[in-house]
């Protein structure tokens, strides 16, 4: 999950990362009272989760209140690279003498944590990595030894900063470490890290994005969800417990296990080609022990997005057998409409390996008037495809 900068800004100052006093506003009035608490300046800063915000004009000077909510206006409703600004964050300006770069990541292609760092940070910094390429320091971190002040001088030494500020930018690195290891972060970026006049070091942008998998041991995560940006069919799945990513076709996707899913998204892609150019509507694994109420779940799930025409359900019979899957099919569509829900899309259902046959003829006795079965899984691509272009 990525962070705004408002909120990663709020996290570097819990593990007592130097940053500036900040607050985010949804209306250009708002930006008076806060800009007056401020001190009577502010930074206006756009909040979406997409770089070159300054580039785009979305970062401005206001130089007293009244001027804070004009720029507020016109920042917000700004659009960003497709993203549109619904809040803008006003912080403290800084008298700037130089902009560094420094991050933590997970360095997946090496299997190791990774820290970056340049003393030619700001708004550049992408060109800075592509055509001098020795101006970014790159040092691998061990997961267990992590950074210590004797790493992150080593870091520190290898970008090269100037020693009137080395120490405190190794102290910065230390606890942006401590944001990254404390908070489960699979990044964490200041850029600008600045130099003020006084030479403070302080961190004027970042930004932080968390790892899901540890969603569990972080309770307080859960608070930093962007929930009017969630799409809501995936919101409902996640509700459910379903693995559910929605994706921008018509052909609705059940199959069980990730991989068989996968590829059916990739066979029905390629039966839509010549059908209209039709594509999978969204992927969704309903795992091993399909039970009646996950194949209902999911199917409600499905069958609630309007885009979707047909739907594939794409099963390989292994522990949990097709004829329990077929059933679980039967049950699922007699309890939803035990709720209430209108099922009135085509299903093609192709069931094949443990017991397959069973699970066909359970599926034929049903008779169920929108059950469609073809025996392999181009045929069935093909049909679900066809279904979804009529
Ligand atoms: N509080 C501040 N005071 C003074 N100048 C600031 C402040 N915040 C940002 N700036 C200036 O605006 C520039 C752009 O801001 P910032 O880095 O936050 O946004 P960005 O353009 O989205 O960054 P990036 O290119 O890293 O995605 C900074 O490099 C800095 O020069
Ligand atoms: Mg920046």
């Amino acid at each position: 999950m990525d962070l705004f900068e408002y909120q990663a800004r709020d996290l570097f100052a819990k593990h007592d990362v130097p940053v500036l006093a900040g607050e985010v506003i949804d209306t250009p009035e708002a930006a008076r009272e806060v800009t007056e608490r401020l001190g009577g300046r502010a930074v206006v800063k756009a909040q979406v989760k997409t770089g070159g915000r300054g580039k785009a004009g979305g970062v401005k000077l206001a130089s007293d209140p009244d001027d804070a909510v004009e720029k507020a206006r016109a920042i917000l409703g700004m659009d960003i690279k497709g993203h549109t600004v619904h809040k803008v964050m006003l912080a403290q300006t800084a008298d700037i003498a130089e902009e560094y770069y420094v991050s933590f990541l997970l360095d997946r292609t090496n299997r190791t944590f990774l820290a970056m760092a340049s003393v030619e940070g700001g708004v550049d910094i992408e060109e800075v990595a592509a055509t001098k390429p020795e101006a970014l320091a790159k040092i691998p971190v061990d997961a267990i030894d992590g950074v210590g002040i004797e790493k992150a001088r080593e870091i520190v030494a290898a970008a090269n900063f100037p020693a009137e500020v080395a120490e405190q930018v190794a102290e910065a690195l230390v606890k942006l470490w401590d944001v990254f290891i404390k908070e489960d972060a699979l990044l964490v970026e200041v850029n600008p890290l600045v130099k003020t006049g006084e030479g403070r070091i302080i961190a004027l942008d970042g930004k932080v994005s968390l790892d899901a998998n540890a969603e569990f041991r972080q309770p307080d995560h859960a608070a930093l969800e962007d929930k009017a940006a969630a799409d809501p069919l995936e919101a409902a799945a996640k509700a459910k417990g379903l693995n559910y990513v929605k994706l921008d076709g018509e052909v609705g996707i059940i199959g069980n296990g990730a991989g068989l899913v996968m590829s059916t998204l990739d066979v029905v892609a390629y039966a839509g080609e010549s059908r209209g150019g039709v594509k999978p509507a969204n992927f969704l694994d309903i795992g091993g022990g399909a039970s009646a109420e996950v194949m209902a779940n999911g199917l409600e799930i499905i069958l609630g997005d309007p885009a979707v025409k047909s739907v594939f359900v794409n099963v390989f019979g292994g522990i949990t057998a097709c004829d329990a899957v077929a059933n679980g099919i039967v049950q699922a569509l007699e309890l939803l409409s035990s709720r209430g829900e209108t099922v009135d899309k085509p299903l093609v259902v192709r069931l094949d390996g443990n017991n397959a046959e069973l699970g066909r003829k359970i599926l034929s006795d049903a008779d169920h008037p929108l059950v469609e079965q073809v025996d392999t899984m181009d045929g069935a691509a093909a049909r679900a495809a066809e279904l979804a272009a009529k």
